[in-house]
């Protein structure tokens, strides 16, 4: 039953995220829909439906336009982070900036950005300062990334006040707005904000780990990512490790090279360690409300994102 209602509801998100990219310009149109249609998780705009339906909501229809809006945010970070990180698969296809250049890529990273001023129009003013306040953060979060990773200087703190704005801001947005949709009362918002926010930072180390020791394959984007731009979770466990100095060191395939030496450091496993502690935060915020099917979908989904390889 429940199922059913979260299917219905990511179909229509689905939907809509394909209908909004409609241009008469041929590249934006192109690149869009390549990659909204590469596919993806969907967990974003998940959030946003379970959190509603958490919360009480039942007209699911209200959420959509928003759970919508938030992938699209995501989707257009993507294209832009892919250039910034030299990747050439997402989602198992080829990138944007693979496929098109540069130039067109950071275009339609733009388009997408743009188009969720359309997506959010329907609602009041709050929503869209919250949404406006996530990508923000988003931003924010990928600068620091980048300035830190540069200097050499990714400690821990900095690597988690990074990871709290790239990627549980948004997460976070989904959940808060979702809740709110739903008229819950403030303790029920805090507590599904709260559950979103500590899901995305466990995601975001997960995802970093996966950078490690994932599959490309199944992943449907590159490894190794991480340790050649000098960042993530293996460089904030060794307080900024110089990793672009290590691997000049190493001649044949370095990248690869780090990784076996990171793997075999113990790093992944503290790493490992974070991630269960950020979820045990996400667990504890769900026992504040009542039990639910929705509920018990969300607690589900911390255990995914914990197991995920993908
Ligand atoms: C990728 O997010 C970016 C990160 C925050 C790690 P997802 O892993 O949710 O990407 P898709 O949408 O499923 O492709
Ligand atoms: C996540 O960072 C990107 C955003 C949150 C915008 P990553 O660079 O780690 O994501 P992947 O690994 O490319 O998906
Ligand atoms: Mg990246
Ligand atoms: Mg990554």
């Amino acid at each position: 039953m429940l199922n059913n209602i979260v299917q219905e509801g990511l179909e229509a998100v689905e939907k809509q995220l394909r209908d909004i990219v409609s241009s008469d310009v041929d590249v934006l149109q192109d690149a869009g829909l390549h990659i909204i249609q590469s596919g993806g998780k969907r967990l974003r705009p998940q959030l946003g439906i379970l959190a509603y339906l958490a919360a009480g909501g039942q007209d699911i229809q209200r959420v959509i336009p928003m759970s919508a809006a938030i992938e699209m945010v995501h989707t257009a970070t993507l294209v832009h982070d892919d250039i910034n990180d030299h990747s050439t698969t997402r989602r198992g296809q080829i990138t944007v900036h693979a496929r098109w250049g540069r130039t067109f890529a950071l275009l339609a990273g733009d388009y997408l950005f743009t188009k969720v001023y359309e997506m959010m129009a329907p609602y009041p003013s709050e929503y869209n300062v919250i949404m406006a306040t996530a990508t923000t953060k988003l931003v924010e979060g990928e600068t620091l990334q980048a300035a830190a990773a540069k200097a050499g200087d990714m400690d821990r703190e900095t690597y988690k006040t990074i990871i709290s704005r790239k990627t549980a801001s948004l997460f976070e947005a989904a959940a808060r707005m979702g809740a709110m949709l739903a008229d819950a009362d403030e303790d029920t918002i805090e507590a599904l904000a709260s559950y979103a926010y500590n899901l995305g930072l466990t995601f975001q180390i997960v995802d970093d780990i996966l950078d490690i020791i994932g599959d490309p394959e199944t992943l449907g984007k590159p490894v190794g990512t991480d340790i050649a731009q000098n960042r993530g979770v293996m460089a904030a466990q060794n307080g900024g490790l110089a990793v672009k100095e290590a691997v000049a060191e190493i001649e044949d395939d370095p990248i690869a090279r780090m990784m076996a030496n990171l793997r075999e450091s113990g790093a992944v496993e503290i790493a490992r360690m974070q991630a269960e502690e950020t979820a045990v935060r996400a667990r504890t915020a769900l026992a504040n409300l009542p039990s639910s099917p929705a509920r018990t979908e969300m607690e589900t989904l911390i255990e995914m994102v914990l197991d995920r390889q993908n």
